[in-house]
C-alpha cells in the first residue's frame, strides 16, 4: 500500500512540474539503449548459459582461429566470434563424485563451491591451451587441444590432469591473475584450502617452481590479484619484466583503520631465486602503490583504492604501453568509480626511487636513506651488463636487503595527476575496461568500453579540449547487455571482428563496437554523435574507414559542431530533416487534457516548444504554468481551452544546433460539438487519449488510491489524466523526473509550512520563529491528500457530461 501511494504521488507530481527543469546535461550518456532495444536493433547476440553452469568469467580470445574460449562452472566453451549463439562447443569438466563428496564433508556448499570453476585459460603452444579450475576445493589443470588451424575444428580436453595448486585458487570466490609465457605460468593466487597463503608463483617449464616469501605481510598482505603482463624494459630480453596488478590491505601503521591499497608489482622474467637464502623465492620482487584520487575542496582527497581491472593500451613503443585502470571506493557510505591512466615511465621512476623503510621512534615509513647494495635490488641479472649472470650469483647483502624492502616509498600518480573519468552520483560501479584505438578524420582517439556491476556498458571517448592535458570525456552510449542486472566480469574486444564480448555469472553477450545508423540519417545528427567509428557519408551515418577518401564525408569528433560540418548541406539536410521530423494532428476535447509527445533520441538535447495559433501569427515559446507542463517526454496540456488550438513545434537544441523534431496541429473540440458528434453515432478519429476509449488498466500501474473517493467521477477523470502520462512508453523516466520534482515540492512546502507557522506563532505569542520539520512519511501522505483535494476542487462541476467517463476503467 505504501508503495502504491508513492507511485500515485509520483504521478501526481507529474502534473505540477515546473519550468526550468532542464539544465546542464553534459554528464549523461548521449544515447541510452535498453536490453530490448539492443536485441531488437540486432546489436546484441546472447548466450543465455546452461542450466547446470554459471560463472562465465574466464575469457581467452583467439582472433586467428576466430574463437572465444570461455571457462565457467564445470564447463569450457568455445564460441564463434562471428556469432556466439550460432555454433558453439562445450566440454563438461565437473569434479569427480569423490571430490565433490570430500568438498561437502569439509563443510562447503555443494552447488556454489563444490564444483570445478575454471580460473586459468592460457595458450600453451600452437595446438594446446593450459586450463585450470578449482576442482571442488582441489585445484586441477589440464591440456585443451584446439588444433593448429581454424579448420582443424578441434576442441577436446586431454586425459592427463595435473595438480593445480599455486595455479588456481581452491575457493571459487577468489581470483587468479595468470599468464603463460615461454612455457612458464605466472600466477597470482591463493595456494591453500583456507585461502590464507597468497603468493605469486611461476610453475610449469624447465625451472624449479618459484614463489614469493610465505607468510610475510611486507611482501603481500591479503592480496587480490587483478592481472599479469609482460612488458619489456629494453631491447635486451634479459631485462624483460613481469608486472602484476593487485590490491591488498595496507600494513598497520601505514594508514588509520583498515584500508586497501592498489599495487603494481614487478619481477624479472629471468629470476631463478637465491642461492643461500630466498631459495626458490623471487629475489627481484618490488611493489609500489598506485594512487587514483580526486582532490577535495577542503584538502581531503577522495581515494579510489579498490583496483578492479587493468587494460594495457599498446603504443608504437612496446616498452611503453598506457596503463588503463578501473577503481572503485572501499567506502560503505558512498559508491564511486574512476578510471586512471598511468605511464610506464612514471612507474619505472618509482621503482628506481627510494625504498620504503620503517624507522624512528614511531616505527613509521620513511624513504630508505642508507647505502643500497649493488646490484640494486629489482635489477634483472644480465650476462652483458652488470656482471651477474643469474640471481643465484647475487651477493648476500643484496638478497637480505631485497627480502626486507619489497615496497617502494613513493606511490605512482596517474597521468595528469587525476582520474580521466569519475562517477560518484550513480547507483552502479565500474568493473571492467577495454580500450580501442580508433582513427578519425581529425586524429586518433582511444575509445573506452567500461563494464558495470549492473550489466551495462559505457562507451566513452576522451577528446582534448585545448591540449592533451585537458581532456573532455564524451559519454557516447550506455547499453544494457544482460537480461537482468548482473556484474560484467570479463570483457574482450576483437578489432578484427569489430565486436565486444562480455561475461557475467548468467551468460555471455556480444555486441558490435559501433551502430552508426542509430544516430540518425542526417549529417547534423551523425556529427553531433561525436563517435570516432562513424561519419556521415553523403547519405547516412555509417562506419568511418580512414583509407577510403570521400569528399562528401563529414565527421567532427573534437567539436561535434554540425554548423561547420553540415551548413553547406542546408538544403539537403532539410530534406533529410523531413524524414526524421514527425508531423501529426491531435484532437482534444475542451476541459480535458492532452499530451504532446516529443522525446529526442539524444539525452543531451534540450527541448522546447513553440506555439503558433495561425500561420499569420508569430511563433511564441510555450512557458510552463499550472496548465502547461513541460516534461522530458513532451508537453502536457491540462484543461484544454478552445484557444489552445494551433500549431505546436517541438525543438531540440544540442551543442548549439537546433532541430525541429515534432510538428503537432492541435484542434480543440468544444463539448457541444462532441455531444453532437457522439449523438450522430460517429466515431471521431483521434489520437489523443482524452478522446479514445480509455485503454485497459496497465499491469504495471498502481491501482487508484482507495476510499473515500473510490468511485467518484472526479477521480475517474483524474485517472484518465494520469493515463495520458502512463500510456507513455517511457513511464520510468517520467517517474524519475517526478521524483526530482517531488523533492523540490517537499522543500517548497516545508518553506511554506514554516512561513505559516511563523505567522501563527507571531500572532499568538509574538515569539521568534523556530524550525519545524515533519518526517518524510507524514509529509508524503499530507502531500497526496492536499494535492488530491486541490485537484478535485479544480475539477468540480466540469466535464461531467463527457461520454467516455462512463467507460472509465475501474480500479482493482
Ligand atoms: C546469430 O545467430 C543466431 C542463431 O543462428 C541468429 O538467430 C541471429 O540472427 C544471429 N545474429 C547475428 C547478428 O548474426
Ligand atoms: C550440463 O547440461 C548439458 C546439457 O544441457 C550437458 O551436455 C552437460 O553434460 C551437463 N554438464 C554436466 C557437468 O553435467
Ligand atoms: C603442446 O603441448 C602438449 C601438451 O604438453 C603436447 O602434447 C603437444 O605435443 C604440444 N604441441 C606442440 C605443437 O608442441
Ligand atoms: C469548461 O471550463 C470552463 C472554465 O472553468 C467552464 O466555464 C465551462 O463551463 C466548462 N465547459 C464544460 C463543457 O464543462
Amino acid at each position: 500500500m505504501g508503495s502504491t501511494r508513492g507511485s500515485v504521488l509520483l504521478l501526481l507530481c507529474g502534473l505540477v512540474l515546473l519550468a526550468g527543469a532542464q539544465t546542464s546535461k553534459s554528464n549523461v550518456p548521449r544515447l541510452k539503449l535498453s536490453y530490448k532495444e539492443m536485441l531488437q536493433s540486432n546489436n546484441l547476440v546472447t548466450f543465455e548459459g546452461l542450466a547446470n553452469s554459471s560463472a562465465y568469467h574466464t575469457f581467452l580470445l583467439d582472433e586467428e582461429k576466430g574463437r572465444l574460449v570461455v571457462g565457467a562452472k564445470d564447463h569450457i566453451f568455445s564460441f564463434n566470434l562471428l556469432n556466439i549463439s550460432k555454433d558453439y562447443s562445450q566440454i563438461p569438466w565437473p569434479p569427480s563424485t569423490t571430490r565433490r563428496d570430500e568438498c561437502k564433508w569439509a563443510g562447503k556448499d555443494l552447488s556454489r563451491e563444490c564444483a570445478n570453476f575454471v580460473k586459468v585459460l592460457q595458450p600453451l603452444n600452437q595446438t594446446h591451451l593450459y586450463v585450470c579450475g578449482t576442482g571442488a576445493f582441489h585445484p586441477v589443470c589440464g591440456f585443451l587441444e584446439v588444433g593448429r588451424r581454424p579448420e582443424d575444428n578441434l576442441f577436446r580436453l586431454g586425459p592427463f590432469i595435473e595438480n593445480g595448486r599455486g595455479k588456481s585458487p581452491y575457493d571459487p570466490k577468489l581470483l587468479t591473475a595468470s599468464m603463460l609465457i615461454d612455457g612458464e605460468l605466472y600466477s597470482g593466487t591463493s595456494a591453500d584450502f583456507m585461502g590464507r597463503d597468497f603468493a605469486i608463483f611461476r610453475t610449469l617449464g624447465k625451472h624449479h617452481p618459484i614463489r614469493t616469501e610465505q607468510h610475510d605481510s611486507r611482501w603481500l598482505n591479503d592480496p587480490r590479484f587483478v592481472s599479469v603482463h609482460l612488458i619489456p624494459e629494453s631491447d635486451n630480453p634479459e631485462d624483460d619484466k613481469i608486472y602484476l596488478f593487485f590490491r591488498e590491505s595496507a600494513i598497520d601503521g601505514e594508514h588509520a583503520g583498515k584500508a586497501t591499497h592498489a599495487r603494481i608489482g614487478q619481477l624479472c622474467k629471468n629470476d631463478l631465486g637465491g642461492h643461500r637464502s630466498l631459495v626458490n623465492k623471487w629475489t627481484t620482487f618490488l611493489k609500489a602503490r598506485l594512487v587514483c584520487s580526486v582532490p577535495g575542496p577542503n584538502g581531503i582527497d577522495t581515494h579510489f583504492d579498490e583496483l578492479q581491472d587493468v587494460f594495457l593500451m599498446s603504443t608504437k613503443d612496446p616498452k611503453n604501453p598506457i596503463v588503463y585502470t578501473v577503481f572503485t571506493t572501499s567506502s560503505n557510505i558512498f559508491k564511486g568509480s574512476a578510471v586512471c591512466l598511468y605511464s610506464m615511465v612514471d612507474i619505472r621512476r618509482v621503482f628506481l626511487g627510494p625504498y620504503a623503510h620503517r624507522d624512528g621512534p614511531n616505527y613509521q615509513w620513511v624513504p630508505f636513506q642508507g647505502r643500497v647494495p649493488y646490484p640494486r635490488p629489482g635489477t634483472c641479472p644480465s650476462k652483458t651488463f652488470g656482471g651477474f649472470d643469474t640471481t643465484k650469483d647475487l651477493p648476500d647483502d643484496v638478497i637480505t636487503f631485497a627480502r626486507s624492502h619489497p615496497a617502494m616509498f613513493h606511490p605512482v600518480y596517474p597521468i595528469n595527476n587525476k582520474p580521466i573519468i569519475v562517477k560518484t552520483d550513480v547507483d552502479y560501479q565500474f568493473t571492467q575496461i577495454v580500450v580501442d584505438k580508433v582513427d578519425a578524420e581529425d586524429g586518433q582517439y582511444d575509445v573506452m568500453f567500461i563494464g558495470t556491476d549492473i550489466g551495462t556498458v559505457m562507451k566513452v571517448v576522451s577528446v582534448p579540449r585545448g591540449s592533451w592535458h585537458d581532456l573532455e570525456e564524451v559519454l557516447l552510449e550506455e547499453m544494457t547487455v544482460f537480461r537482468e542486472p548482473t556484474a560484467i566480469t570479463a570483457m574482450e574486444l576483437s578489432t578484427k571482428q569489430q565486436q565486444l564480448y562480455l561475461g557475467s555469472s548468467i551468460g555471455v553477450s556480444q555486441m558490435p563496437l559501433h551502430r552508426c545508423e542509430v544516430y540518425g540519417k542526417a549529417c547534423a545528427e551523425c556529427c553531433l554523435a561525436r563517435d570516432p567509428y562513424c561519419a556521415w557519408d553523403g547519405t547516412e551515418c555509417s562506419r568511418y574507414f580512414p583509407m577510403a577518401k570521400r569528399r562528401t564525408r563529414r565527421q567532427d569528433i573534437r567539436n561535434g559542431d554540425p554548423l561547420t560540418q553540415c551548413s553547406d548541406l542546408q538544403h539537403q539536410d532539410e530534406l533529410n530533416g523531413q524524414t526524421t521530423m514527425l508531423e501529426k494532428s491531435v484532437f482534444g476535447v475542451e476541459n480535458s487534457s492532452t499530451f504532446l509527445e516529443c522525446s529526442p533520441k539524444s539525452q543531451r538535447a534540450l527541448t522546447s516548444w513553440q506555439y503558433q495559433r495561425t500561420s499569420e501569427d508569430r511563433k511564441q515559446e510555450v512557458k510552463a504554468e499550472e496548465r502547461l507542463i513541460l516534461t522530458e517526454q513532451g508537453l502536457l496540456i491540462r484543461t484544454l481551452g478552445r484557444s489552445d488550438s494551433g500549431l505546436y513545434l517541438c525543438q531540440a537544441v544540442e551543442h548549439g544546433f537546433m532541430q525541429t523534431l515534432v510538428k503537432v496541429t492541435l484542434e480543440v473540440i468544444d463539448t457541444e460539438r462532441l455531444e453532437d458528434l457522439l449523438h450522430r453515432g460517429q466515431e471521431t478519429a483521434s489520437q489523443t487519449p482524452a478522446q479514445d476509449p480509455p485503454p485497459p488498466h496497465p499491469p504495471h500501474l498502481p491501482p487508484l488510491p482507495s476510499s473515500p473517493h473510490r468511485e467518484s467521477p472526479n477521480q475517474k477523470l483524474w485517472y484518465r489524466d494520469f493515463l495520458s502520462l502512463v500510456n507513455h512508453p517511457t513511464l520510468n523516466s517520467v517517474d524519475e523526473f517526478c521524483e526530482q520534482v517531488w523533492k523540490r515540492e517537499r522543500k517548497h512546502k516545508r518553506q511554506k509550512a514554516q512561513l505559516v507557522q511563523q505567522q501563527q506563532q507571531q500572532q499568538q505569542r509574538g515569539q521568534s520563529p523556530t524550525m519545524h520539520t515533519h518526517g518524510p512519511h507524514v509529509r508524503a501522505h499530507g502531500l497526496v491528500s492536499a494535492k488530491w483535494k486541490h485537484l478535485q476542487d479544480r475539477q468540480k462541476g466540469r466535464n461531467r457530461r463527457t461520454h467516455e467517463l462512463e467507460r472509465a476503467p475501474r480500479s482493482v
